[in-house]
């Protein structure tokens, strides 16, 4: 992953620009921004990517379009910001959560039989606005010193090689991997799903990526979709 890198100034979003150049390009080519003028979140929500943070793409060509996918994306954060002395966990569906704070969220798009798009978002040096300080936080918060944003890069593209081998030859490992890094198995949840409010404790996130929740000794799987959660 990542022999091929394309290196933008500005652009709408890396995922939309991987997108358009999908078809033309070997799996593994990475797009990564300096900003983005059009950042994109799940759930049609646009994601803040000013200067300082990492903005990246991946174009990928699984055999099929598979919601683990994310976690790919997900364990490399998290191995990334080890590597920088880093704390973070899994906060389902697909952020990286670090302190009680957001650092990363993961956008994933696919094409079948075609592509699967895998979008990073990373706050290294950029200062998150005062509106969201209580929800997110950049790893400079941390080191409390700027880092190098390419070597931040080099990390995360080592380790997407390398969960992303996992992912295609041994996705039972992967969910192990993501389970054991998901923070709020055993916790009480509340999941929102459209209009509908659950809560219930969290107790695995199975091979399709769901959730798998206990309401009152009631299981109930939530599907990986349009869904947040709150956890206590
Ligand atoms: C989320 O938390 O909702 C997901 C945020 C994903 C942001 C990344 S930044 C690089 C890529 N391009 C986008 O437009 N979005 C993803």
């Amino acid at each position: 992953i990542g022999r091929k890198r394309i290196t933008l100034d500005e652009v709408d979003s890396t995922n939309e620009y991987a997108k358009r150049i999908a078809g033309d390009v070997p799996e593994g080519t990475v797009v990564v921004a300096k900003k983005q003028t059009a950042g994109r979140g799940r759930k049609g929500r646009s994601w803040a990517s000013p200067e300082g943070g990492l903005w990246m793409s991946v174009i990928l060509k699984p055999p099929r379009v598979d919601p683990r996918l994310v976690f790919v994306g997900a364990l490399a954060v998290i191995d990334t910001l080890a590597d920088f002395g880093i704390e973070s966990g899994i906060k389902w569906p697909n952020d990286v959560w670090a302190g009680g704070r957001k650092i990363s969220g993961i956008l994933t798009e696919g094409k079948a039989g075609e592509y699967s798009i895998l979008g990073i978002g990373l706050n290294v040096n950029n200062t998150i606005p005062e509106e969201l300080r209580e929800n997110a936080v950049s790893m400079v918060q941390f080191t409390g010193r700027e880092l190098p944003l390419d070597a931040v890069l080099e990390r995360l593209l080592f380790h997407l090689g390398g969960w992303y081998r996992v992912f295609l030859e041994r996705p039972d490992l992967l969910m192990v991997k993501v389970r054991e890094r998901a923070f709020i198995l055993g916790k009480v949840v509340t999941v929102t799903e459209g209009d509908e409010e659950i809560s219930g404790i969290a107790l695995d996130i199975l091979d399709d990526g769901s959730l798998l929740l206990s309401i009152d000794g009631q299981l109930r799987r939530i599907l990986y979709g349009d869904v947040s959660l709150r956890f206590f």
